[in-house]
C-alpha cells in the first residue's frame, strides 16, 4: 500500500487491517523536520501495534538528520524505514526532498548509507523512473547503481517520470505516460536487486501479472478508493484467508479501534473518511457515504451514527473470497 499524505493515516492503515494482514503499509511522508523537531513525537509517528508490517516515509535529504530520523523509526518499532525520491511538489524541492533527489544520486546514496549504519532495519527508496529530460533507461540505472552500492537493495518505483517545473503534483500523478517496460528492463539488469512497481494498478490481476517481472507491487489511489480491493490480497497474493470476508465483517471489526479513538478525543468523520469507499458497489452504498459525509463531523457522533450508516447498506450475498473488484465492480447507485 502506497504512502500517501493525508490519506494512509493511522487510522485508514488500522482499518487497512480489518482487510489484509500481509501487504505491507506506508505511512504518509515524514519529514525529518517532523520527526526531529515536531511536538508531540506522538502526532507524527505514532501508530497501533495492529499495523504491522509498517514501514516509515522520511522526507530529507541531510544524511546526519535522515540517519538520526531512520535511528528514531527502528526505536519506535517501525519494520523498515523509505525515503521518498519521487514526491515533485514545489514545496518539497525547495528543500530538497523528493522526486528533485533523482538528480542527486550521490546525495541519496550519502544518505542512504548513513541510514543504514543507524540501524538494522531495511532501508529502502521509493523513486520515479525519471525527472524532466533525464528520461532514458541509462538515467534510471544510473540512480539506481549509484544508490544501490551505498547498501540499499529495496526500490520501488513509480513507472512514470515527474516534470518538476509546470505541473503540480497531482498532475504529475497522472500526466506523465506510465512506463511498466522500463521497470521490468530494470529488474532484468539488477536481478540481485528487489526492484517493486507502483503506478496505475487498480487489480488484484494486473498485481498478479506485474509480479511476473517485478518482485513486489505497491498500490496507491486504488486501494484507497475502493478499500474492498484490499480484502482479496492476503488470498490471491499469499495464499493465505485473509481477515474479512465481508465488508459488513470488516466495518464490524473496526468498531472498538472506532471507540478507542473517540475515547482519546478524535472525531468521528476524521476516522469515516477512510471508509467511505467500503461498499462502492453495493446496494445503498451512496447512502451509506452521504449518511458519514453529512453527519460524522457533528459534535457527539459516535459509534451510534456509524452503525446507522452500516444499517442502511446490503451486501451482495457472498460467502466466497472477495474476488477482484474487475469482476465486481458495478456503478455506484
Ligand atoms: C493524495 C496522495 C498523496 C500522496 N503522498 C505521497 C507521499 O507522501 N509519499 C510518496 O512517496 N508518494 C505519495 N503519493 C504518490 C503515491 O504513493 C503513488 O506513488 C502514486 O499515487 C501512484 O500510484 P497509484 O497510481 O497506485 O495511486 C501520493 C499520492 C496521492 C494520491
Amino acid at each position: 500500500m502506497a504512502p500517501m499524505m493525508d490519506w494512509t493515516t493511522r487510522d485508514y492503515r488500522a482499518f487497512a487491517r480489518t482487510l489484509t494482514r500481509r501487504a505491507l503499509l506506508y505511512t504518509e511522508m515524514v519529514t525529518t523536520g517532523a520527526v526531529l523537531h515536531g511536538s508531540p513525537r506522538e502526532r507524527f509517528l505514532g501508530y497501533s501495534e495492529v499495523e504491522h508490517p509498517i514501514a516509515l516515509q522520511l522526507g530529507g535529504s541531510d544524511a546526519g538528520e535522515l540517519a538520526e530520523c531512520a535511528a528514531i523509526a527502528e526505536a519506535w518499532g517501525y519494520d523498515e524505514v523509505n525515503l521518498n525520491v519521487g514526491c515533485p511538489s514545489d514545496r518539497v524541492q525547495n528543500n530538497m526532498i523528493g522526486a528533485c533527489l533523482m538528480g542527486h544520486p550521490e546525495k541519496v546514496a550519502a544518505a542512504v548509507k548513513a541510514m543504514q549504519a543507524a540501524v538494522s532495519i531495511p532501508v529502502t527508496v521509493k523513486c520515479r523512473i525519471g525527472i524532466d529530460d533525464q528520461d532514458e533507461d541509462a538515467d534510471l540505472a544510473r540512480f539506481i547503481d549509484i544508490v544501490a552500492s551505498a547498501g540499499c537493495s529495496v526500490f520501488t518505483v513509480h513507472a512514470r517520470k515527474a516534470w518538476l517545473q509546470g505541473l503540480s503534483p497531482k498532475e504529475n500523478r497522472d500526466i506523465p505516460p506510465l512506463n511498466y517496460p522500463r521497470v521490468h528492463r530494470l529488474k532484468q539488469s539488477h536481478p540481485e536487486l528487489h526492484i517493486g512497481i507502483n503506478g496505475g494498478i487498480k487489480t488484484l490481476a494486473e498485481c498478479q501479472a506485474q509480479l511476473e517481472h517485478v518482485d513486489s507491487v505497491m498500490v496507491g489511489r486504488e486501494a484507497y478508493q475502493n478499500p474492498w480491493l484490499l480484502a482479496g490480497v492476503d488470498e490471491q497474493l499469499f495464499g493465505e484467508p485473509g481477515p474479512a470476508r465481508t465488508r459488513l465483517e470488516a466495518a464490524t471489526a473496526f468498531r472498538p479501534y472506532i471507540q478507542q479513538r473517540l475515547d482519546e478525543g478524535a472525531k468521528l468523520n476524521h476516522i469515516t473518511r477512510h471508509l467511505l469507499g467500503l461498499f462502492q458497489g453495493c446496494p445503498g452504498g451512496r447512502r451509506f457515504r452521504r449518511h458519514l459525509s453529512e453527519h460524522a463531523h457533528k459534535e457527539g457522533a459516535g459509534l451510534r451514527l456509524f452503525d446507522d450508516a452500516l444499517g442502511l447498506v446490503r451486501e451482495p450475498d457472498t460467502d466466497t473470497p472477495p474476488v477482484d473488484e474487475q469482476t465486481t465492480k458495478q456503478p455506484v447507485a
